[in-house]
């Protein structure tokens, strides 16, 4: 059965789309069954797996949320190897519309239950905010990636967070985890991101990942070509530091 690993933090731009493409591609290349749902409904997990959005047939998370669409329907085979759930704008509509249903917390959990076995991990890529989409993903979770980028504000967000995390597992989900907290867009050369990188050690332990995730121009250049890095530049710093981290979740699972 598959083990369901939300990629959350609600500020934007720290790497939670690009964690959750390119460690998704990584866990295939592990020959690993991998589905990733996109939850954003900027839809920039679905793009940078090559999925075209402006095709009206596309369907989508907001189906599966809202509508009587199953998950096996919605599911999309991309070239990577990565099964996908795309996400577009009508998601962002979902949020009001799910406030007068029954439920509406559980909905992702229902909707993943029968293609659980079907897969060895379902990543979640969360929108940028601690809303009912959040919710729902973590509600369906195990666990919780938390990318983070290495700068002054990075933990200001992060007991929200982590509050918002023991909500739910008081409430909703028992079982939810923290799985661990990655360093993205890491730049050794800048001293206050090595600083805030030993007070997240101190602070968290062995909850952070020891891989570290580069910053790296080949990450960003990737999703243009619809492609994970992986497949794009399989040399790059950025291809080999998501392997890294691939194994790393790998090992730690097994032992
Ligand atoms: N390690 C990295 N090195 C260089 N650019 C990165 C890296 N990680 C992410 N980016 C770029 O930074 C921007 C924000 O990353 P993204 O994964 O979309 O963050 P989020 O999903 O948290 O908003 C994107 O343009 C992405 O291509
Ligand atoms: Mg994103």
């Amino acid at each position: 059965m598959a083990k369901i690993i939300s990629i959350t933090n609600q500020k934007g731009g720290v790497g939670k789309t690009t964690t959750s493409i390119n460690l998704a591609a990584s866990m295939v290349k592990r020959g690993k069954r991998i589905l990733l749902i996109d939850m954003d409904p900027q839809g920039n997990a679905s793009v940078g797996c090559g999925v075209d959005l402006a095709t009206t047939s596309v369907t989508t998370i907001y189906d599966l949320l809202l509508l009587e669409t199953t998950a096996a329907e919605a599911v999309i085979k991309t070239d990577s190897g990565i099964d996908v759930i795309c996400a577009n704008g009508d998601l962002a509509g979902a949020q009001v519309e799910l406030l007068n249903e029954i439920g509406r917390e559980l909905r992702l959990q229902k909707a993943l239950s029968p293609i659980r076995d079907d897969y060895d991990y379902i990543f979640i890529d969360c929108p940028p905010a601690l809303n009912v989409l959040t919710i729902n993903a973590l509600v369906a979770s195990d666990s919780v990636m938390i990318p983070m980028q290495c700068e002054y504000f990075a933990l200001e967000g992060l007991s929200a967070l982590i509050s918002t995390v023991r909500k739910i597992r008081e409430t909703l989900n028992p079982q939810l985890t923290i799985e661990g907290l990655l360093r993205t867009m890491f730049d050794g050369r800048n001293g206050l991101s090595n600083e805030v990188s030993r007070q997240l050690q101190t602070h968290f332990g062995e909850k952070v990942y020891t891989t570290i995730i580069p910053r790296n121009v080949r990450l960003a250049e990737a999703p243009s070509y619809g492609e994970p890095v992986v497949d794009y530049d399989p040399s790059s710093k950025g291809a080999r530091a998501y392997m890294a981290l691939a194994d790393e979740i790998l090992s730690l699972a097994a032992s």
